[in-house]
C-alpha cells in the first residue's frame, strides 16, 4: 500500500515543570510516513524522543497541531475510538523485564492482546500465539517459561512478537535495542527488518544509538530539544548530512571511518547567549553560529535538488541560497 499512514502536522508540546521553567518536548514537528516505511529517530537523552512517540500513541496530547492516522484526525478521539486505534499502533520498549510481571508465564502474557483486540476465536488462541512466537524465531515450549528463564535478547523477541498479535500498521520500538548487547542487538535489527518485509508493518526506531540507523531504516529524523533539525535519507547520513548538530552525532559514532577535521568543535552551550523562541535551538552550542542564528526563525527546508533531504540551519541554508 502507498501513502501516508502517519501524518504529524505542526505538533506542539510544552511540559510545565511549575516555578516558571517549562521544556519543550516538541516544537512544531512536521513529519509524515508512508505505508510499510520505517523511520529511525535519533537525538540525544531528553530531546523529545518518547515524547513523540507517546504523541502518536495519544499517550500524551499535544498543546497544537494534529496526529492524522490511517487518514483519520486521532488527536481528540477518546475511548473506544482510540483503544481501536492503538491496536494499530503497538509499541517496544527498552526493558522488557518491567513491562511482564515476573509471575507470568510467556504463553499467557501473549495470550493478553489476543483476547482484547479478538483477533482469533478462542479455540485458536493456542495455535495463533505458537505462531507469533514462530515469527520471532522462538519455539513453542517458551509458553511455559517465566521471564527470568529467558535471556533479554530472548524476551524483547517476546515484546516484538506481542506487539504484533494485533497486526499493528505501525510498530514503534523506543530505545528496544539499546539495554542488549551489540550481537543481539544486530538480532532484533534484522528482526524488525524482516518483520518489515514479510509483514508491511511500518516502524518508528528510536534510537540514541545513530550506528544502527542505515541498517534498519529508510530514512532518518535528527531531533534537537523537541525540533526536527534534519531529515535525510539513511543511507547517506554520514556522506550527506548538513546541519552542525547532525555532524557531532555522527562523529560521535562513526569515528573510524568520518573525517575528523570535517567534525565541528563543538563548544558546550553558552548561558549568555541570547535565543527567540523560534531560532535554532543549537545555537548556544554551534561553531558555526552567527548572531543572526539566535535571531532568526528557521524551519527545516529540502535542499536544492533533494526533495527527501531537509535541513534547519540557517547558515547552511544560506549557503544553499535558500
Ligand atoms: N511528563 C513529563 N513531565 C515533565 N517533563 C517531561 C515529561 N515527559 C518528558 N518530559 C521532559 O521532556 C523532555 C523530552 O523528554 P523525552 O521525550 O523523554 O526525551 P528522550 O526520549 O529523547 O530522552 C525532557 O526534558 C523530559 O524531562
Ligand atoms: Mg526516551
Amino acid at each position: 500500500m502507498s501513502g501516508a499512514l502517519l501524518e504529524i502536522r505542526d505538533v506542539c508540546k510544552v511540559f510545565d515543570r511549575g516555578k516558571s521553567s517549562e521544556v519543550v518536548a516538541a516544537h512544531h514537528i512536521d513529519l509524515t510516513l508512508r505505508h510499510g516505511e520505517c523511520i529511525a529517530v535519533v537525538g540525544e537523552s531528553g530531546c523529545g524522543k518518547s515524547t513523540l512517540a507517546k504523541l502518536i500513541t495519544a499517550v500524551e496530547r499535544p498543546d497544537s497541531g494534529q496526529i492524522v492516522f490511517g487518514g483519520e484526525d486521532i488527536t481528540a478521539l477518546r475511548g473506544a475510538a482510540l483503544r481501536q486505534k492503538r491496536q494499530q499502533m503497538q509499541m517496544v520498549f527498552q526493558q522488557p523485564m518491567s513491562a511482564i510481571s515476573p509471575r507470568m508465564t510467556i504463553g499467557r502474557f501473549m495470550k493478553v492482546p489476543l483476547e482484547n483486540f479478538r483477533v482469533v476465536e478462542k479455540r485458536e488462541m493456542e495455535a495463533e500465539v505458537d505462531r507469533l512466537l514462530d515469527m520471532v524465531q522462538l519455539p513453542a515450549s517458551y509458553k511455559s517459561k517465566l521471564p527470568h528463564e529467558v535471556s533479554g535478547g530472548e524476551l524483547q523477541r517476546v515484546m516484538i512478537a506481542r506487539a504484533m498479535a494485533g497486526r499493528p500498521a505501525l510498530l514503534i520500538c523506543d530505545e528496544a535495542t539499546s539495554a542488549l548487547d551489540v550481537a543481539v542487538q544486530q538480532d532484533i535489527v534484522g528482526l524488525i527488518q524482516r518483520l518489515q518485509r514479510e509483514t508491511g508493518v511500518a516502524c518508528i526506531f528510536i534510537t540514541h544509538d545513530l550506528s544502527l540507523v542505515r541498517q534498519v531504516s529508510q530514512r532518518v529524523v535528527v531531533m534537537y530539544r523537541g525540533r526536527v533539525v534534519e531529515e535525510m535519507p539513511s543511507d547517506s547520513i554520514v556522506s550527506r548530512s548538513l546541519h552542525p548538530y547532525t555532524k557531532l552525532l555522527i562523529s560521535s559514532v562513526f569515528t573510524v571511518n568520518c573525517d575528523q577535521s570535517a567534525v565541528p568543535d563543538v563548544r558546550p552551550e553558552d548561558a549568555r547567549v541570547k535565543k527567540t523562541a523560534d531560532a535554532c535551538p543549537f545555537y548556544g552550542r554551534c561553531p558555526r553560529g552567527t548572531a543572526a542564528c539566535g535571531e532568526a526563525a528557521v524551519a527545516l527546508h529540502a535542499v536544492p535538488g533533494d526533495a527527501a533531504h531537509r535541513v534547519a540551519c540557517p547558515v547552511v541554508l544560506k549557503e544553499l541560497n535558500v
